[in-house]
């Protein structure tokens, strides 16, 4: 019973004395381990007879009951002031610069698409989406481009290699596609607008070989020009937030719509600056008409039964209209500087005026 007593001393001695939560463990170890102290004097209970090995066995565990206490009590001491010793040495200097945030910001293109859907969404517009490689059939054939129509040449389009049957890929030249893969796909009433990519063989101040179109589609029952109209002049008028805006219905041709128009706005240029909205002259901006039956054919639409109108505009064209940026080419330079000054804060999407939140 000495030798417990004396056990018992020692192993409370070494728990008060343990400095940090370290050390502290190193004696419940050597304590309470499986070759601890204690598991060790346990151990020689086996050789004593049954009585004393009942009292013997009692006084161990009543120890060891004692020493494990006093370590959870001395563990929540040590881990007390280590935290106020962590409290005391690590100041927080409120009077630090701080560090400058990188924050993104958007492309003026993403932000022209942006607004674009978002005037449109309150119409019933939907989104659509179509690949970037497409075939000659989605390109040209369904949208009424007869075969060596000339046409197509006027498209200067990036084919890819000749594929073993013949077959061959090209980087789609406009968002028209995306019209007839639509209505492949679903029955009408139909109200998309196709956000994208388009590509062609041309470069200069007004031509990168990629740039961006927004091409919109209507296909219901009893559709009419009056329809189109009023929907393009409603969209100049919210995207250049102007509540005048003269607007001009211009014939042109378009293989896939019939009749087909430009549509001009109201613009003056003066001292070589370029104001929109006043003024006696005039500034083409997208294309439209009312959609072709061969388109509606082929497609799978009976035109008969159903008639529709499509636009097709270009993003970087109305972007730079509207926020001013002279050459088409540094959009897509990568250049910081340009971002930084042209960019817009990805919360601002859309800023346009008119009731659209902020
Ligand atoms: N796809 C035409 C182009 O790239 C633009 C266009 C014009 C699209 C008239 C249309 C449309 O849907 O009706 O030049």
């Amino acid at each position: 019973m000495d030798q417990l007593e004396q056990l018992r001393e020692a192993l409370l001695a070494e728990v008060a004395g343990a400095a940090d939560l370290t050390s502290l463990d190193g004696v419940r170890v050597s304590a309470l381990g499986k070759k601890g102290r204690i598991t060790a004097m346990m151990k020689g209970l086996g050789g004593m007879d049954p009585e004393a090995r009942k009292s013997a066995g009692q006084a161990f565990n009543v120890l060891k009951d004692e020493v494990a206490t006093a370590l959870d009590a001395k563990k929540a001491v040590l881990e007390e002031s280590e935290i106020s010793a962590r409290l005391a040495s690590e100041t927080l200097d409120v009077s630090l610069p701080v560090r400058p945030v990188t924050e993104g910001l958007l492309h003026p293109i993403s932000q022209t698409i942006e607004e674009v859907v978002e005037i449109f969404a309150p119409m019933g517009f939907e989104v659509a989406e179509g690949p970037d490689i497409e075939d000659d059939f989605h390109n040209f054939t369904a949208l009424n481009f007869p075969p060596d129509h000339p046409a197509r040449e006027m498209h200067d389009t990036f084919f890819l290699p000749r594929q073993p049957g013949g077959t061959r890929h090209l980087l789609r030249t406009h968002t028209s596609p995306v019209q007839v893969r639509v209505m492949q796909d679903k029955k009408p009433p139909i109200r998309i607008l196709a956000p994208g990519r388009t590509y062609r063989c041309d470069y200069d101040i007004t031509h990168t070989p990629m740039f961006h179109q927004i091409e919109g589609l209507v296909i219901d029952k009893a559709i009419h020009m009056g329809h189109l109209k009023s929907c393009i002049i409603e969209f100049v008028k919210a995207y250049f937030e102007l509540d005048e805006l003269p607007t001009r219905f211009r014939p042109s041709y378009f293989p896939f719509t019939e009749p087909s128009a430009e549509v001009d706005i109201g613009c003056s240029r003066e001292n070589g600056e370029l104001k929109i909205g006043a003024g006696a002259d005039w500034l083409e901006i997208l294309g439209c008409g009312m959609v072709h039956p061969n388109v509606l054919s082929a497609c799978g639409i009976d035109p008969d039964e159903y008639q529709g109108f499509a636009f097709g505009l270009g993003v970087e064209r109305i972007a730079m209209l509207k926020y001013g940026i002279p050459d088409l080419r540094t959009f897509y330079d990568s250049d910081l500087r340009w971002l930084r000054h042209y960019g817009f804060a990805a919360l601002d999407v859309p800023t346009l005026a008119g009731g659209l939140s902020q």
